[in-house]
């Protein structure tokens, strides 16, 4: 029996022999020789069937491969320039394990919609795969800053009784004869968990209702979303930017081959360290104006103010101060201007938009009573949140980072639905 290696480590077997398991990517034969680039959910090799290195019945089993069939291959790996990840296998042996049927996704090109309803397979493209490897690598580097950096990992509920995010894009459940809602965010909870441990984060996935089918809207995201006690916009501001620059040189030091794959210019993100630009909403509504851009205060901003403001900076930029009226109930005022709220968000460039929301919460338990009322909120499924202002309420922060939008700007991917094995957009439910 040889040792059975995956293909990522492969350089640290050249000259031994050793057994792959994975699949066809594709194979080329010519008459002696049969070149099949095998895939094993971790990269790609080239593996060399000569017909005088094996038995007729190892080169007739490998004549028969189709593409994706599965198979258990042994030989040795050599060193070769030429070859794809530049390592090859010169066969011994091979096993095959299922001929696939005829495979549906050929290197032709295929529409969007037949793509989507095949994404179980369409997940094994180097494509796909790049994209997932770097998803993971964005969610372990944040786990890993956060717990570096004394936040306690406290997951929320998914099943709520009430919004947090506003009552529009609720998904709306039974739980036993009550409405419940699919959690929009775990903000919320958080902010009860840090008046226990002070620092928190919660990652888990969230749901919002979004009529809207645009490149940057999922049904069902991934968001991270630390809180802090003792912490005010000026340093939830420090916290995204030391976060996000961390999670983006992980990608360039783990994943440069994936980066390649997906033809990625890395000088723009080696460039994504601290400090970000920072402007208020007022100077970005002066900025779009002076670009034409059409923009009045007191607008949200949407696709093309948020691409407009992007491209003026050459790394993410944090805009601070909306408009209390376009903001969540639980933002805190501006004791400069009680119209604006101490709210933030973070823009990524080349079109992206908003990557992090959040800001500071309101501390005040009669502000947090009258804003409840202004947004027609139910008051009785808040009274626990308003405790939280009775019982020693200090002023706190805290963001919620998409997962999706930030694998997608890392990419520089178009769509955020090939940021997720399954994405969950709208009139799609299958597979
Ligand atoms: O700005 P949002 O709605 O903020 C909150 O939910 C806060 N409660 C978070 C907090 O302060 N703890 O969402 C935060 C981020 C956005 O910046 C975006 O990256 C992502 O979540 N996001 C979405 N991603 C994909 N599809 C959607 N429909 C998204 N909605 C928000
Ligand atoms: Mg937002």
């Amino acid at each position: 029996m040889t040792e059975r290696v995956f293909i990522e480590h492969i350089s640290e077997h050249v000259e031994e022999t050793v057994t792959i398991k994975g699949w066809i990517y594709s194979k080329t034969g010519k008459g002696k020789l049969q070149f099949i680039l095998v895939r094993d959910g971790t990269g790609l090799l080239q593996c060399v069937v000569f017909q005088k290195a094996v038995t007729p019945e190892v080169f007739e089993a490998a004549k028969s491969l189709t593409q994706e069939s599965s198979l258990i291959v042994t030989g040795k790996v050599r060193a070769d320039e030429r070859a794809p990840g530049g390592f090859e296998l010169d066969v011994t042996d091979l096993q095959v394990v299922q001929i696939a049927a005829e495979y549906p996704i050929t290197p032709k090109e295929h529409g969007i919609e037949f793509l989507m309803d095949h994404r179980h397979l369409w997940l094994r493209s180097s494509r796909q795969h790049a994209i997932l490897r770097v998803r993971a690598e964005v969610i372990r580097a944040v786990r890993d800053w956060l717990d570096d950096h004394g936040f306690l990992n406290l997951d929320t509920p998914i099943l709520t009784p009430a919004a947090c995010e506003g009552t529009t894009t609720l998904f709306e459940t039974d739980f036993f004869g009550e409405p419940a809602y699919l959690s929009q965010s775990g903000q919320l909870y958080n902010e009860a968990n840090i008046m226990a441990f002070s620092r928190v984060y919660c990652f888990g996935p969230t749901f919002r209702a979004e009529k809207s089918k645009t490149r940057r809207h999922l049904l069902e995201f991934w968001m991270v979303e630390p809180e802090m006690a003792f912490a005010d916009l000026d340093e939830c501001m420090r916290v995204e930017e030391e976060l996000v620059s961390y999670v983006v040189q992980r990608c360039l030091k783990n994943r440069s081959r994936e980066l390649e794959t997906l033809e990625r210019d890395t000088s723009y993100l080696e460039n994504i360290v601290p400090p970000f630009p920072r402007i208020s909403y007022d100077e970005a509504i002066e900025m779009l104006k002076a670009k034409g851009v059409p923009a009045e205060w007191g607008d949200d901003f949407g696709a093309p103010q948020e691409t407009a403001l992007g491209e003026a900076f050459d790394k993410p930029v944090f805009v601070h101060r909306y408009p209390s009226a376009i903001k969540a109930f639980y933002m805190e005022a501006d004791p400069t201007d009680p119209s604006r709220s101490l709210s933030v968000d973070l823009i990524a460039a080349e079109g992206y938009g908003e990557i992090i929301g959040g800001g500071q919460r309101t501390a005040s338990l009669e502000l947090l009573e009258q804003r409840i009322k202004e947004h027609n909120l139910p008051r009785e499924s808040y009274e626990w949140y308003l405790d939280l202002r009775r019982y020693g309420s200090v002023p706190h922060s805290g963001f919620g980072l998409g997962i999706e939008r930030t694998v997608a700007w890392i990419c520089k991917i178009d769509h955020v639905r090939e940021t997720i094995p399954f994405p969950r957009v709208l009139n799609r439910l299958y597979p």
